[in-house]
């Protein structure tokens, strides 16, 4: 179970979301992609999101089965799949849940025990901030994606992250994959270079080889509901998000 997350607003979660959900797919596993912001994004981005579709608001506010929410958008990839469970209108008041102390934080774990055989992957896009859905989506997930984006601010606002999980994988008496991808990556310069390098420097072994070059396609994609792999097959953005699912699948995942 992969979450995509980062406190810091605007760097590429829901993209990656999308784009990496569809790229395993069209590696032919089976995939279930999770909507855990309540802006609703990736269902949208993924065509499956009517404004008032209920999904992981009911999951997580009432427990209702989430396989009821399940939305099946693509069959057609081979011999993978794509499954989509939308945010719902509700999401939001999660985050005002009261009762429950810490078991408030394992909602999403319980929710999902039943189902995660039925899939290879399972991804969640997770809301730009540290509130409860965040701590739902960290004690649910084996792993994590980091989107960074290439400025420098990245850096410092990635430092205070990285310490809230380790607090995390403390309380949790376990420990996480922990993969940071760089974002809107421009390699002609200099700026982004020094901040892959400095990535590099204060987590070693923890930045993927790949990073998402900035690619207009890929911001233009979710309007029509599309990957880029149905928006634009031949573009930087393809290209780069099929080669960080196959580094996922092959070299860091286990
Ligand atoms: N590689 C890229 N090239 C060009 N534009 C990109 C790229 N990645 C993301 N974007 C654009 O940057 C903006 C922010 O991306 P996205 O919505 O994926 O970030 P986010 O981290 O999910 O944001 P939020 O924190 O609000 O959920 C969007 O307009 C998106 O289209
Ligand atoms: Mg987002």
């Amino acid at each position: 179970m992969i979450a995509v997350i980062n406190q810091k607003g605007g760097v590429g979660k829901t993209t990656t979301a999308i784009n990496l959900a569809h790229a395993l797919a069209l590696l032919g596993q089976r995939v279930l992609a999770l909507d855990l912001d309540p802006q609703g994004h990736l269902g949208i981005g993924l065509g499956v999101s009517e404004k008032d579709t209920a999904g992981m608001d009911e999951v997580l506010l009432n427990g209702s089965d989430v396989n009821q929410f399940v939305v099946s958008t693509r069959n057609d990839t081979g011999s993978g799949q794509l499954d989509v469970v939308p945010a719902g209108p509700g999401l939001a008041n999660v985050e005002h849940l009261v009762d429950g102390g810490t078991q408030r934080g394992m909602r999403l774990k319980n929710a999902l025990q039943n189902i995660v055989t039925d899939y290879d992957t399972v991804i969640f896009d997770c809301p730009p901030s540290a509130g409860l859905l965040g701590i739902n989506a960290l004690f649910a997930a084996s792993d994590l994606v980091i989107p960074v984006s290439s400025d420098f601010l990245a850096l410092q606002s990635l430092s205070s992250f990285m310490t809230t999980l380790q607090f995390v994988e403390k309380t949790c008496g376990r420990s996480m994959g922990k993969h940071i991808v760089m974002t809107r990556y421009h390699q002609q310069r200099r700026l982004a270079r020094e901040v892959r390098e400095s990535l590099q420097q204060h987590f070693p072994g923890q930045l993927t080889k790949t990073s998402i070059r900035e690619n207009v396609a890929l911001a233009e994609s979710p309007s029509y509901g599309e990957s880029i792999f149905e928006y634009q097959q031949v573009s930087h953005g393809a290209d780069d998000y099929r080669q960080l699912a196959t580094e996922l699948t092959t070299e860091r995942w286990h």
